[in-house]
């Protein structure tokens, strides 16, 4: 158990927007709009509310209450669940959840570095750097680690200040911010021609897109979205403080994340049939839609561009918008290595920030240099099998392992009467049995 001098955020407002920060970030501005188009619209949303509700958030609840519960970073609080035999098990799944953490923000960083270029490039553009700018927008090792570099250590400046005084204060700054930029986009949009055909394609239903590989998308963009299983919400769920209703918590969690990635969907969709009123080609030669890469590099800075004047303006919030998602994500992965290093290894939390953030800085350098090989080859690794397995096993811990009774007893710290409640009438059992039969079957089917 940690000291009662450990690190808190300071209100239950800031937590949440703090794990919400965490939730809220690429995958939900550029990967949940394109899957939706791609996998028939409203079917999507539907799917993926649905696995929201019933899988996403009762693995959210779990791995909150285990970093509550632990009141410390993922190795101990994985160690405190597990019956004294088998602590070792809890020391080699943090170990694990901390390296796929580490992978993921090794080229989450790449990503967010482009777009930290892209942001840039129209503001240099018009006052005259065209040079500059266009160096910002090409693919090349030198610009891709200069960015990388530049997003890290903003992230490191942010995890190096602590709880509070770096990640709540960030993620409370940046959140409302990141609000009020998709609403002035989103007023922007719908003023162009072409934005409600967007609209329909991302709305309407396309019964025929109902298949397995739909579920499996589903799952995976729920999982991502939600930043399960790589210990990011256990070591938020650590700084929480004892009263927080942990379910009505992580609930109001999940419904901002749902929230944000259906609201850029009203955004991304739009404006990409925008750009196709300004010319701008959005399918494939094979008829689908451009990917999202494409989409976000391509498509919609095609459209910038034919827009005059106003185009930098536009641009340059979009991708401010996109910049400010991804670092109040990325600071909650660099967290779970940090957190451990400053508890376990007793390092300065200062010094864990630059040297795990550097390490991290180093893979993400390695993955530049060889980027065809390992790009997607690490996304793939630590999001499609990190992510998913790893919220299996805990829930098999805390549905079978972990005594009931402590659970029970963690989860009425903030909530006296939930024993009597529905909650805890379903969700033990259900994360002991459901959600994970639900995810052999999503894999396997
Ligand atoms: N949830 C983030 C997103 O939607 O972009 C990505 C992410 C953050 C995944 C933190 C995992 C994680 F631990």
């Amino acid at each position: 158990m940690a000291s009662a001098s450990r690190a808190q955020f300071s209100s239950r407002f800031g937590f949440i927007l703090a794990a919400a920060g965490s939730a809220v970030g690429l995958g939900n501005i550029w990967g949940f709009p394109t899957q939706a188009a791609n996998n028939g619209g409203g079917v999507f949303i539907v799917v993926y509310t649905l696995m929201v509700i019933g899988l996403a958030y009762p693995l959210l609840v779990a791995e909150l209450t285990i970093g509550r519960y632990g009141q410390a970073n993922p190795v101990q609080s994985l160690r405190s669940i597990l019956p004294s035999g088998s602590r070792w098990l809890g020391t080699l799944l943090a170990l694990v959840g901390l390296t796929a953490a580490s992978c993921i923000l090794s080229f989450y960083a790449i990503l967010a570095g482009w777009l930290v270029g892209y942001f840039l490039s129209p503001i240099l553009e018009a006052i005259g750097l065209t040079g500059v700018s266009q160096w910002l927008e090409t693919f090349s090792i030198g610009r891709n680690l200069f960015l990388m570099l530049l997003f890290m250590w903003a992230t490191i400046h942010v995890v190096k200040s602590g709880v509070a005084e770096g990640i709540e204060r960030w993620s409370t700054r940046l959140m409302p911010i990141l609000v009020l930029l998709f609403v002035v986009l989103i007023g922007y949009i719908f003023t162009q021609d072409g934005a409600v055909d967007g609209l329909k394609l991302f709305l309407i239903p396309d019964f025929s897109q109902i298949h397995p590989a739909l579920i499996h998308s589903a799952m995976g963009q729920a999982f991502f979205s939600l930043s399960l299983g790589v210990c990011t919400m256990m070591v938020y769920g650590s700084y929480l403080k004892k009263d927080a209703n942990l379910p009505r918590t992580a609930a109001e969690v999940a419904l901002i994340d749902t929230a944000i990635a259906f609201i850029a969907g009203l955004l991304i969709l739009p404006a990409m049939f925008v750009a196709q009123n300004h010319g701008v080609t959005i399918y494939n030669d094979d008829g689908q839609l451009a990917s999202s890469g494409t989409l976000v590099f391509d498509v919609l800075p095609a459209m910038f561009d034919t827009m005059g004047a106003p185009g930098y303006l536009v641009a340059s919030i979009f991708f401010a918008l996109m910049v400010i998602a991804a670092l109040t994500s990325s600071i909650s992965l660099l967290e779970v290595p940090v957190a451990a290093a400053v508890e376990e290894l007793s390092q300065p939390r200062n010094y864990a920030a630059w040297t795990i953030g550097g390490m991290i800085s180093a893979l993400s350098a390695v993955i530049i240099f060889y980027f065809d090989p390992l790009f997607d080859w690490v996304i793939v690794a630590s999001t499609e099998y990190a992510q998913p397995i790893l919220g299996l096993i805990f829930a098999l811990l805390v549905g079978w392992i972990w005594h009931r009774d402590q659970v029970l007893a963690e989860l009425q710290k903030g909530n006296p009467a939930i024993a009597a409640g529905w909650f805890w009438k379903i969700w033990p059992v259900y994360v002991r049995v459901v959600c994970p039969l639900l995810m052999l079957y999503v894999f396997f089917a």
